[in-house]
């Protein structure tokens, strides 16, 4: 199938539709504008700290029959008040900007029975999920308006923190952006024996950026991602959240389409337990944690350190302030970070090696091609473990980090041009930042699946307009 990419360029409800090359010139000069604490903020935005930070609800299964927990869940047009007082147009799953949360348990297998109700082509895909090709949403697996289908979870990984979200071909960034992605938390019982923060201090926290018209609509284009510059935590811009003075857990989730997050706590640690696949070895204190789209971290914070009354800050590098947490009272703790969270399978050896160039020059590539999905980039043999260098040079792209992405698998972090990975990342991941000028060295083993598969940058403005590629598994 010949996809054109200059034609994404006229979509989005009202974007200009500009030559090709003008408008891709515009998309790739597509960096987060630094460091400025005052970013101009969209005209309905509130003032700081003036919302509550919502808890997406979880989703109810329709059945618990035979040990498989059944859910529905629908594609729609909704609205959500993502600021006060303003109802805002998304598509969503069930029609929420956060679609609701999938709690599932290892070894319980979850079938979701997805309805489109939008009228153009949307499907999901389980992110950082070990599922079988048929329920894994490749581009082209798309469900026609008005169709149904069942997703199959088997649930046979680590306990850790997913999340689904659309992959619909080439309008994957559109729709992402307006709102299709929730959570899918894995609940493991070798974690819960570890007595770490649970039930209500246990808080996914889903961390987007927007651009609002002065009506408080969204605004989507390739071309304005430097003007996405309200953050939004759980669908609320820069909230609050009350907490009592002891231990949580939060899950925080990166699910902009470019924007990086670097988090502080203005000076005082945070202790990093969890990476994209499940717990570390032990837990990490970190002064900041820096994540780039997809990409999660669980982190425990200890209120308790804190005075009642206090006011404590996640800020990020760039956008400043984007959730404050208010210690309001007291609460019993029972809860612990143990020296020694879960210890990691050991890495095979691997026996094929391969490298992927990521390039925007011209246009988003992967070894000098755009995606297309007919075409078979990688063969894999089931079984392999592979070792794959990523690389990203200075004169393929504009100074931009990508960050990769491969389906099916929870890989390891070999290295980073020949140096020991960064901090966080000596756990499972599936996602991982390719800064410019570097490269960075994975090690995935692909046990049990076969079928197509995709690996591309997460970049949702890179990958719809061409780096992604096609990976086959066979026995
Ligand atoms: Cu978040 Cu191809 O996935
Ligand atoms: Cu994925
Ligand atoms: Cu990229």
């Amino acid at each position: 199938m010949e996809f054109d990419r200059r034609r994404l360029f006229g979509m989005g409800g009202g974007a200009v539709l500009v030559g090709g090359f003008v408008a891709l010139d515009n998309l790739l000069g597509n960096k987060i504008v630094p460091a400025s604490r005052s970013l101009a903020v969209d005209a309905l935005s509130p003032a700081p700290f003036s919302v509550r930070m919502p808890v997406p609800r979880e989703l109810r299964p329709v059945s618990r029959a035979g040990g498989v927990d059944r859910y529905h869940l629908a594609v729609r047009q909704g609205t959500d008040e993502l600021l006060p007082g303003v109802r805002t147009a998304v598509l969503g799953y069930d029609g929420q900007y956060v679609g609701p949360t999938i709690r599932a348990r290892v070894g319980r297998p979850v079938e979701v029975t997805l309805t489109n109700e939008l009228d153009q082509p949307a499907n999901a895909h389980l992110h950082g999920g070990h599922t079988s090709s048929a329920s894994d949403g490749f581009p082209m697996d798309l469900l026609d308006p008005g169709a149904s289908r069942v997703l199959h979870y088997p649930n046979r990984q680590r306990g850790t923190t997913l999340w689904y979200h659309d992959h619909s071909h080439g309008t994957e960034a559109e729709l992402v952006y307006r709102g299709m992605h929730g959570f899918y938390i894995l609940d493991d019982d070798e974690e819960a024996d570890l007595r770490l923060p649970d039930g209500p201090y246990d808080v996914p926290v889903m961390l987007t950026d927007a651009h609002f018209d002065a009506t408080g609509a969204l605004i989507y284009s390739p071309q304005d991602v430097p003007n996405r510059n309200t953050i939004l935590v759980n669908g609320r811009p820069q909230p609050y959240y009350p907490v009592a003075a002891r231990k949580y857990r939060f899950r925080v989730l990166n699910a902009s389409n470019m924007r990086m997050f670097d988090l502080s706590l203005g000076g005082r640690p945070m202790t990093q337990i969890a990476s994209d696949g499940g717990l570390l070895p032990e837990p990490l204190v970190r002064n900041d944690i820096a994540l780039d789209p997809a990409e999660r971290a669980d982190i425990v914070i200890d209120f308790a350190e804190y005075p009642i009354g206090s006011r404590v800050i996640l800020n990020d590098a760039v956008a400043g302030p984007v959730l404050r947490f208010d210690v309001t009272g007291h609460a019993p703790d029972h809860s612990r970070v143990p020296d020694r969270l879960r210890g990691l399978p050991p890495i095979a050896t691997p026996t094929v090696a391969r490298e992927f160039v990521l390039s925007t020059n011209p246009l988003p590539t992967i070894n000098g091609k755009a995606f297309d999905p007919d075409r078979v980039d990688l063969t894999i043999r089931r079984g392999t473990t592979e070792v794959w260098r990523i690389v990203n040079r200075a004169a393929d792209n504009r100074d931009e980090t990508h960050d990769f992405h491969i389906h099916l698998v929870q890989f390891r972090v070999l290295d980073r041009d020949g140096k020991p990975p960064l901090p966080g990342e000596n756990g499972l991941k599936d996602t991982v930042t390719v800064p410019p000028d570097s490269s960075v060295r994975v090690v995935p083993t692909f046990t049990d699946f076969l079928g197509k598969y995709v690996y591309h940058c997460h970049m949702l403005e890179h990958s719809a307009y061409g780096m992604m590629g096609r990976m086959d598994i066979v026995p």
